[in-house]
């Protein structure tokens, strides 16, 4: 397995600026898998999830997404715990929208009251007075999605978020979003096997906004992909590095942040910056079949 950490950092990846006054390195750190199984409660070894925020910013990571939802309350807690004070260039963004009624469950709630409820929860528990990226984390069947980011649009007036993002949303979200406020990211499930969002990322590219391709690495299980397999034998680097440089290298909005409970995956992780990959190992990569979902 090729060690490419040494002197690598996220830097390496090259920046992004988020809604033009939050310039971040393009490789992110996903914050939910510092919590429970099931997305619940805390962490099996939560001094190694530490190490890993520590480590994050040691290698150069200044953007963690996180949720309320995530524990829930665990992750942006163990953020707090762990990091504050902040670093001045650490860009923290998380969401609201969701209620979790238990393990692995999953719940929209967009109604105004709860957004600005789920936003102030936020804001204690990460210890801020202003969130740098709030997302609205999945539209609200039962909620007009005006309504919802109406709500988002007011906190944001208040000086309670600093920016607005939209997370599993389609394009025509995001431009209805675009009547009320400015929107600086959408974060959508994408990855090397799951393209169903490529318009939406299109639209981002036009737009000049951040791309957060959620899953990013499958979930860990890239190793079932022969293709991968060989292209990452073929570089000396494992598969998880050749999804993330290919993500990096398909689109310039791309943010990246794949989620991790352990320092060992982190580290592997982050060395797909230093991994170029040819033109025909993407063009490779470019054709894999993505899984249709349902
Ligand atoms: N907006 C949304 O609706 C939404 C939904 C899901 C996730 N997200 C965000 O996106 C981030 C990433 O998504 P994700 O965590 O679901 O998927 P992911 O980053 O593709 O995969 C994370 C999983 O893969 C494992 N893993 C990571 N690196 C590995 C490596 N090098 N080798 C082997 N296993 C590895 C991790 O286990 P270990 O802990 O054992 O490393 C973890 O279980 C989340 O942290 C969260 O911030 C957003």
């Amino acid at each position: 397995m090729a060690d490419r950490t040494g002197t690598i950092t996220a830097a390496l990846a090259g920046t992004i600026d988020i809604g033009g006054d939050l310039p971040v390195n393009r490789f992110g750190f996903g914050a939910m898998r510092i919590t429970g199984e099931g997305i619940w409660g805390e962490p099996a070894d939560r001094e190694e999830c530490k190490r890993v925020l520590l480590r994050a910013v040691a290698l150069g990571i200044n953007f963690i997404d996180t949720a309320d939802s995530y524990g829930p309350e665990v992750s942006e807690r163990l953020i707090a715990e762990t990091l504050h004070p902040y670093p001045e260039d650490l860009v923290i963004a998380t969401k609201g929208g969701l209620n979790r009624p238990g393990p692995g469950v999953w719940e929209p709630d967009g109604r105004p009251e709860h957004l600005r409820a789920a936003c102030e929860g936020s804001l204690k528990r990460l210890r801020v007075e202003q969130i740098d990226v709030y997302q609205f984390h999945r539209p609200d069947p039962k909620v007009p999605f005006e309504e919802s980011v109406g709500a988002l649009v007011e906190l944001k007036a208040e000086g309670k978020i600093r920016h607005i993002g939209l997370s599993n949303v389609t394009t025509d979200e995001v431009e209805r979003a675009q009547k009320l406020t400015p929107i600086v990211s959408v974060q959508n499930r994408y990855s090397l096997f799951e393209r169903d969002s490529e318009p939406v990322l299109e639209f981002c590219s036009l737009e000049e906004m951040a791309f957060l391709p959620w899953r990013p690495v499958a979930g860990g299980n890239l190793g079932a992909s022969a293709v991968v397999e060989e292209i990452a034998r073929r570089n000396h680097a494992t598969p998880s590095q050749v999804a993330l440089a290919w993500l990096l290298a398909h689109s310039p909005v791309m943010l990246p942040i794949p989620g991790t409970s352990k320092v060992e995956h982190l580290e592997e992780n982050l060395g797909a910056v230093a991994l170029g990959l040819a033109p025909a190992d993407l063009a490779e990569l470019d054709k894999i079949a993505p899984e249709p979902r349902g």
